[in-house]
């Protein structure tokens, strides 16, 4: 998450909810169609074509991220130029899910790091298009 200090993001309220507020030191464009949903600290957008284009006009210098969820990343990836994805070395049970078809956009694995947390391994990545 530190990676989009400076930048702003994109993301459902799901995300926003999960985070509790929009973070510090960013941007935060939310993505809703419910008109009275409110998201103290972030902007709000109808689709994410015009959470793209309020992004671009936020007084940010860094880049825009998209950071989910399941939707937000199926219809941002095209517009992604790399991608910063972590592999966990097990498998779990969910109910979102990144899009399977990720390496459509992206087909140069440019960074990659193994890393362990507890008995927990994963391997970090950047991919780019
Ligand atoms: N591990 C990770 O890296 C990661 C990353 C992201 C999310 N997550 C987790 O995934 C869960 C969130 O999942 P989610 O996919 O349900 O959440 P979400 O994308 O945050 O929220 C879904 C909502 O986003 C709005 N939305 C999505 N696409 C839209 C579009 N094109 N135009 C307008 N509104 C749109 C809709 O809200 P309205 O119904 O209000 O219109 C939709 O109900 C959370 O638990 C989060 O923490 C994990």
């Amino acid at each position: 998450m530190r990676q989009t200090e400076g930048g702003v993001m994109i993301e459902g309220p799901a995300c926003y909810a999960e985070l509790g507020r929009a973070l510090m030191g960013r941007g935060t464009v939310v993505v809703t169609r419910d008109e009275s949903k409110v998201f103290p600290g972030a902007e709000v957008a109808r689709n994410l074509t015009q959470a793209l284009a309020v992004a671009e006009g936020m007084n940010w210098a860094g880049p825009t991220w998209i950071t989910g969820g399941e939707r937000i990343y199926a219809e941002g990836l095209p517009w992604c130029s790399k991608l910063y994805i972590t592999h966990l070395e097990r498998d779990f049970e969910g109910d979102r899910y990144f899009p399977l078809d990720w390496k459509r956009w992206f087909s140069r694995c440019t960074w990659s790091q193994k890393g362990q947390e507890g008995d927990l391994s994963y391997r970090f990545e950047v991919w780019e298009t």
